[in-house]
């Protein structure tokens, strides 16, 4: 990507120019970000992903003003011509390669970072209610039209008699009516609430995720250890007097536990790849179609749900990871990169990386390239 390059997605800001004065900052509007782009699913295409068990989705309707919310699976919708209703579908990049296709258009935000595609639909009045989200967010209209008003309000109090998460003072600062093709960015902690003008209003939602610390720690910790580890040192207190106080623990027992957690996370190589691990595991409603070995003469691209990244020594793929070195980790980082290597740089790996290659492409995660 040309991240040096103005560009009509990011009204005429470069994307390194959008990340310095916009990103986790200040929201911007972009008419015709994505000028006569089409839906990447139609309300009847989304109606059957809502209906799937594999596919995460809800329902929000407002009928005479009474908040309702649904989790899919959604065998039927109300009809688009019932005002005051919305149905959001998670994860569109998984399914539909269209959809794959607009997510990477933000890839000038590290991988680590985005999280997926969602989209909504909705008829006259739907929305989902004035509400905050803790991230980042695109939101690209893609059919009909949707009234946005926004406020970097402080006031975070929420209603308690409505089933969704929906802020009790909303206070609207800007307001913009967004029509087929334009695009909102907002930081996390903006408050928003889009409402749908006329029926057919599709919108899609460019998540982000952010670890929580606490979270990511707990995450990381059983990941420092490989199964063939050494179990290591054993708790040992010769020094131990007699005592009249059983269930107290020992001092040096947590002394012990507090060196054997520092060590864990200080040992080589442990938490960058318990990290990159992390980063990559596929989301629980991920799966993959086995495949055959890559024929010869050959590109390969990533299939569109794997989850591929890389730091110095090791490269991450669907949460397993392996090492690399010298020109093999440089074509692998490409392929991470790029999502795809040519003919000519698959024969380019070493006899072991193409061996790899073959099996990712038998797992499914990686698929041939047609030329
Ligand atoms: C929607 O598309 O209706 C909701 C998106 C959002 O406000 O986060
Ligand atoms: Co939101």
């Amino acid at each position: 990507m040309q991240i040096d390059h103005p560009t009509p997605m990011l009204a005429g800001l470069s994307p390194a120019q959008f990340m310095r004065q916009h990103w986790q900052k200040q929201p911007l509007l972009v008419r015709q970000a994505f000028a006569g782009a089409a839906p990447p699913a139609t309300l009847k295409a989304l109606a059957a992903l809502a209906a799937r068990d594999d596919v995460e989705s809800r329902l929000v309707t407002a009928f005479d003003g009474d908040w309702q919310l649904r989790h899919g699976p959604i065998a039927r919708l109300p009809a688009m011509a019932k005002p005051g209703w919305t149905l959001l579908v998670q994860g569109l990049d998984q399914h539909l390669a269209e959809a794959r296709a607009l997510l990477d258009r933000f890839r000038f935000v590290p991988d680590a970072r985005l999280d997926d595609l969602m989209l909504s639909v909705a008829s006259d009045g739907g929305g989902v209610g004035p509400h905050f989200d803790s991230y980042d967010v695109f939101l690209i209209q893609l059919a009909g039209r949707r009234r946005w008003r926004i406020a970097a309000q402080q006031d975070a109090v929420l209603r308690d008699d409505v089933p969704l998460k929906i802020i009790a003072n909303f206070k609207p600062e800007q307001e913009f009516v967004l029509d087929a093709g334009d695009m909102l960015y907002l930081p996390p902690g903006w408050a928003h609430d889009g409402v749908a003008v006329g029926p057919g209003c599709i919108t899609g939602s460019v998540g982000f995720r952010a670890s929580a610390a606490q979270a990511l720690a707990a995450e990381l910790l059983p990941r420092l250890f490989d199964e063939g580890d050494e179990a290591g040192e054993l708790y040992a207190d010769p020094q131990q007097q007699a005592v009249a106080a059983p269930a107290r623990v020992p001092a040096a027992l947590l002394d012990f536990a507090r060196r054997a957690v520092e060590a864990a996370v200080q040992r080589p190589e442990a938490l960058e790849r318990a990290l990159g691990e992390a980063l990559t595991e596929p989301k629980a409603t991920v799966w993959f179609e086995p495949g055959e070995p890559l024929p010869p003469g050959q590109g390969a691209c990533l299939d569109r749900r794997s989850r591929m990244l890389y730091d110095a020594t090791q490269v991450f793929l669907n949460g397993e990871s392996f090492r690399a070195g010298g020109r093999d980790a440089a074509l692998m980082q490409r392929l991470a990169d790029a999502r795809a290597l040519t003919a000519a740089e698959v024969a380019e790996l070493s006899a072991e990386a193409r061996e790899l290659l073959d099996q990712w492409t038998e797992d499914g995660w990686v698929q041939p390239q047609p030329s």
